[in-house]
């Protein structure tokens, strides 16, 4: 049984194999019945547009059906009964879990309880791997993905994004920059993490002074939702805002991701720019979670 919880967990081998059969999915070189008969059981208790919808249409075109619940307050969990006990029983049901969960562990946790594979689909301000393999697939449709300066800009300190994002990338040859306001910067722990990989993360607090040497500028939402009170996140919320004037000197190649939603951190006016990549991504999310279900599901 194969888990999928944190990037922590994967090399860069594991990394790209699910890349690879992503692309191959891409040109429709998959067998649409793969996983006819199987089940994927959608755990999501916090809300979610794009990872419960891909996950949904994934299993789908491999032949699969999908159950689900998509709150605590829709679910036994509401009359008290614990996330163990939810996975051991939903285990009976299911071929795989997809799991999201507001508590940074809680997938780790229900890993060691279900009988079949968790896949983490978000835990609190822990990790969301399975976006950084199309954030990865996403970067690698527009150049290769070695040699290249990534800016990571926003909410560092509590974005699992990000968190994922930086363990995966500090795999590969690339410049790490964190731009964020001082208060929401990259955990001590995850630099320290990546200095042991020998990989050292730039740090800066105005996109401004980097924009012009990135080659990918990955953007994220400051989450109104991690904060412990109101006051705290007004510090910091609408500190940045990406626009067509801050784009300009920028690399001809620049790509601009997202793993949406976002909250007014772009301007909509890029979108029609050459550098938006952020819808593409988005779209991206069904060929490689259908190529990660092969990996946990087969
Ligand atoms: N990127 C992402 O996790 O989006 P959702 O919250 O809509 O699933």
């Amino acid at each position: 049984m194969r888990h999928f919880i944190s990037v922590r967990d994967l090399t860069r081998e594991d990394i790209d194999t699910v890349l690879d059969r992503a692309e191959a999915i891409h040109r429709h070189a998959y067998d649409p019945c793969a996983l006819s008969g199987r089940i994927l059981g959608l755990l999501f208790f916090e809300p979610s547009t794009r990872t419960r919808m891909s996950f949904e249409s994934a299993i789908g075109r491999l032949g699969g059906g999908s159950i689900g619940v998509d709150s605590i307050e829709g679910s036994s969990m509401a009359k008290g009964e614990s996330l163990a006990d939810t996975v051991r029983v939903v285990s009976g049901y299911v071929d795989a879990i997809v799991l999201r969960h507001p508590k940074e562990g809680a997938a780790r946790l229900a890993s060691e309880f279900a009988t079949v594979p968790v896949i983490n689909a978000g835990d609190g301000a822990g990790q969301h791997p399975s976006q950084t393999m199309l954030d990865l697939y996403t970067i690698r449709q527009s150049m290769p993905l070695e040699k290249i300066h990534v800016g990571i800009l926003g909410d560092l300190r509590y974005g699992r994004t990000t968190h994922s994002l930086v363990h995966a990338l500090s795999l590969y040859d690339v410049t790490l920059s964190a731009i964020a306001p001082r208060t929401l910067e990259l955990p001590q722990n995850t630099r320290e993490e990546l200095r042991e990989r020998g990989v050292e993360v730039n740090s800066y607090e105005d996109v401004s002074e980097v924009i012009r040497d990135l080659d990918v500028l990955y953007v994220t939402r400051i989450q109104r939702e991690r904060f412990p009170d109101a006051a705290s996140y007004m510090n910091v919320a609408h500190s940045y805002r990406v626009t067509p004037e801050l784009l300009t000197g920028v690399r001809k190649n620049l790509i601009i991701l997202h793993p949406l939603p976002r909250a007014g951190e772009i301007d909509p006016r890029v979108d029609a720019l050459p550098y938006a990549k952020y819808f593409e991504q988005a779209r991206n999310g069904v060929p490689v979670r259908m190529a990660l279900l092969l990996e946990v599901m087969r």
